[in-house]
């Protein structure tokens, strides 16, 4: 057999040099955020919740793992080392593995996940008339979303607000006097409540998701085919 191809190897070596610059990118964006202030208050403007930091703590598990992964594809191609190779190859093919399984049980729960959306939107029409501080946070997303997709309420309408409607009337204000509107409690606002459009938007996203994880299983299925041959090329040689 002939030595090992020049092209598999270069290939191998750019790729994964990108992926591991990237993977270090990623973490020290990650970190950086984690602990500065200034990253602090990007995350939660005046109070402080933990789950934004719950995002950043997957940043930098993805951040390293694509580092790590980099850094053995693209050394383990320049050294043709066939160790770090297996190793790289082990690791795309548990990610894969994991993504797969992923891909299965959201597509087998699919109805299940509607059916939860559905009904957690619906309990959260409680929260538009109340007043604590959990209440005030989703009215606060809600109103950022009537001002944007033109609705108002969440399945009921302007009615959903409840006692907080004068409060909070101004995203659902329509200024026209068209079909679209409706006049409720001495305000002309939309008559279109936005659960169907939340539920849009959800769908949207969930179709991002997958777009961009069939782009990445593309590239994982290359790095695999190209380790593997970089792999048996090397014993052969
Ligand atoms: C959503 O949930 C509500 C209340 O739980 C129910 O009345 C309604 O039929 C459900 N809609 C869909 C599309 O599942």
């Amino acid at each position: 057999m002939a030595g090992v191809s020049g092209c598999i190897k270069y290939s191998m070596f750019i790729f994964n040099f990108l992926f591991w610059l990237c993977g270090i990118l990623i973490l020290a964006v990650a970190i950086w955020v984690r602990l500065s202030k200034d990253g602090q208050e990007i995350l939660s403007p005046g109070d402080s919740g933990t789950s934004p930091y719950i995002a950043v703590n997957i940043l930098i598990a993805v951040g390293s793992i694509i580092m790590i992964l980099g850094f053995l594809g693209c050394c383990g191609a320049v050294r043709e080392s066939r160790c770090m190779l297996l190793l790289f190859f082990i690791g795309l093919l548990l990610i894969l593995l994991l993504q797969v399984a992923a891909g299965i049980l959201g597509a087998t729960f699919k109805s299940e996940s509607e059916r939860i959306l559905n009904e957690t939107l619906h309990e959260n029409i409680k929260l538009l008339s109340a007043a604590d501080e959990n209440a005030k946070a989703f009215q606060k997303a809600l109103t950022e979303f009537q001002n944007e997709f033109k609705c108002c309420g969440l399945v009921n309408g302007a009615a959903d607000w409840g006692n907080n409607f004068q409060e909070n009337y101004k995203s659902c204000e329509c200024s026209s006097l068209s079909d679209s509107c409706v006049m409720y409690d001495g305000k002309n606002v939309y008559k279109q409540p936005c659960i169907s459009l939340i539920k849009e938007v959800v769908a949207k996203h969930i179709l991002i998701v997958i777009g961009i994880a069939f782009g990445l299983a593309v590239i994982e299925i290359l790095g695999l085919v190209f380790s593997m041959v970089l792999y048996c090329q090397i014993g052969n040689k």
